[in-house]
C-alpha cells in the first residue's frame, strides 16, 4: 500500500501564522502535525509516500527532508487546491495501487494501522473512516443503511442524516482514479473527494467503513490546533535533559538538552525543547515550547511558543499560539490574560 498525504493549501482559517509557514507545519507538541501523518502511514506500513505540496511548497520539503524515514518520500506538485478529489488526480501516475489519503492536518490518536488491515481484510474498493462529531455540519457526513452498509455521503449538508463525520483518512484502489475524472465541481468549485466516492456507491464498489473510537482533530482553527496540543500533552511522559536551579517542575513535563530553568515554577504537562532558557517564570499546564527560546517574569499557559521566540514581561498569556522568532517585551502595563495568534518575526512591545 503506498501513501498520499496532502500538505497543500493556504490555512486561511490560520492567519497570520499561515503567511509565514504552511499550517501543516505547525507544532503541536514540538512535532510538526504533518509528521503524525506521515508516522502514521509508516506505521500502517507504507513504503512509499507521495506528499501533495502547493505553492508554498519549500519549508514543507526542506522540514520532510531533514529527517530520516524509513519509507521513501515524494513531492507531487498541485499549483492550486482545487479539492482533494483534484489532489488525486495530480497524483495519478504515483497512484498505481493501492493507497491511503490522509489530510496532513488531520490528527488521531489511535493511528490507522487496524483501518487499513480492515480495508485489505475485506478487500474493499475504498473504506472510510467515521466518528461521532457535534458539529457534522462542518464535515463529510455519511447516511448509513439499517444493515450497515453506506447509503451516501454528503458533503457538509445544512441538515446532517447522521452524526457521523467522515475523517480526513481514506483507503482506496485505483479505481478512485476513474471516480474522480467522472464527477463535476462542487457549489465551492472544489473536486469533492465525497462526490467521488459517492460515484464509486452509485456503481456498485464496495465500500467498507472503520469506526475511529480514540480522538480525532481537524487542525483547521487555532483553537483545533491547541486543542491537539492538549490531547497529544495528555499522554507524554516526563524526561528532563536540562538543568533546573530554585525552581519547582511538577506532573509530566519533557525538558530538552540544554535548557536552563531558574527560579520559576513549571507544572506539566508541559514540553520544553532544546537551548530553552526559562527564568522568574510560571509553565502552565498544556504549554509546548518549542527550541531556543526565551521565557523571562512572564505566565504562560496551554500556549504554543514555536522556535527562536522570546518572551520578556509578558505578564500573564494563555491559549494562544506564538510563532517563530517572535519577541513580545514589555515596557508599560498590560492588562493579564492575553490571548494571541502571533506570526513568525513578529514584534510587540507593551
Ligand atoms: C475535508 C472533507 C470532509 C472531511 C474533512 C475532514 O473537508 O471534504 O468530507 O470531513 O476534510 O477533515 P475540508 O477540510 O476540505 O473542509
Amino acid at each position: 500500500m503506498k501513501g498520499l498525504i496532502l500538505s497543500g493549501g493556504y490555512g486561511t482559517r490560520l492567519r497570520p501564522i499561515t503567511y509565514s509557514q504552511q499550517k501543516q507545519l505547525i507544532p503541536v507538541a514540538n512535532k510538526p502535525i504533518l509528521f503524525y501523518a506521515i508516522e502514521d502511514v509508516i506505521e500502517a506500513g507504507a513504503k512509499e509516500i507521495g506528499i501533495i505540496v502547493g505553492p508554498n511548497k519549500e519549508r514543507v520539503v526542506e522540514t520532510v527532508r531533514a529527517t530520516d524515514w524509513e519509507a521513501e518520500i515524494e513531492f507531487i506538485y498541485q499549483d492550486e487546491p482545487k479539492g482533494l478529489a483534484h489532489a488525486i488526480l495530480v497524483a495519478e501516475e504515483f497512484l498505481d495501487e493501492e493507497f491511503v489519503m490522509y489530510l496532513g492536518d488531520n490528527i488521531l490518536r489511535e493511528g490507522i494501522v487496524k483501518h487499513a488491515k480492515k480495508f485489505k481484510e475485506n478487500n474493499s474498493d475504498a473504506s472510510i473512516m467515521l466518528t461521532e462529531v457535534e458539529n457534522p455540519q462542518q464535515f463529510g457526513v455519511a447516511d448509513i443503511n439499517k444493515d450497515g452498509t453506506i447509503k451516501r455521503l454528503l458533503e457538509k449538508p445544512k441538515v446532517p442524516p447522521s452524526n457521523l463525520a467522515l475523517v480526513g483518512i481514506y483507503f482506496f484502489k485505483p479505481i478512485i482514479l476513474e471516480a474522480c475524472k467522472s464527477i463535476r465541481h462542487s457549489w465551492r468549485n472544489e473536486l469533492e473527494i465525497t462526490d467521488a466516492i459517492q460515484w464509486l456507491i452509485d456503481n456498485r464498489y464496495n465500500i467498507g467503513w472503520t469506526k475511529v473510537e480514540g480522538w480525532w482533530k481537524d487542525t483547521g482553527k487555532p483553537g483545533d490546533i491547541l486543542e491537539a496540543n492538549r490531547l497529544i500533552l495528555d499522554d507524554i511522559q516526563t524526561k528532563n535533559e536540562g538543568t533546573t536551579e530554585n525552581s519547582r517542575i511538577i506532573g509530566r513535563v519533557v525538558i530538552g538538552k540544554g535548557v536552563e530553568i531558574k527560579e520559576s515554577f513549571v507544572k506539566g504537562p508541559a514540553i520544553i525543547g532544546k537551548n530553552c532558557m526559562i527564568k522568574k517564570s510560571y509553565v502552565g499546564p498544556y504549554t509546548s515550547i518549542g527550541n531556543e527560546c526565551v521565557i523571562e517574569d512572564t505566565e504562560i499557559e496551554d500556549l504554543i511558543v514555536m522556535d527562536k521566540s522570546e518572551i520578556m514581561g509578558g505578564g500573564r498569556i494563555i491559549e494562544s499560539l506564538i510563532g517563530r522568532g517572535v519577541r513580545i517585551k514589555r515596557k508599560a502595563e498590560l492588562p493579564n490574560g492575553k490571548k494571541l495568534i502571533v506570526g513568525d518575526n513578529s514584534e510587540i512591545v507593551g
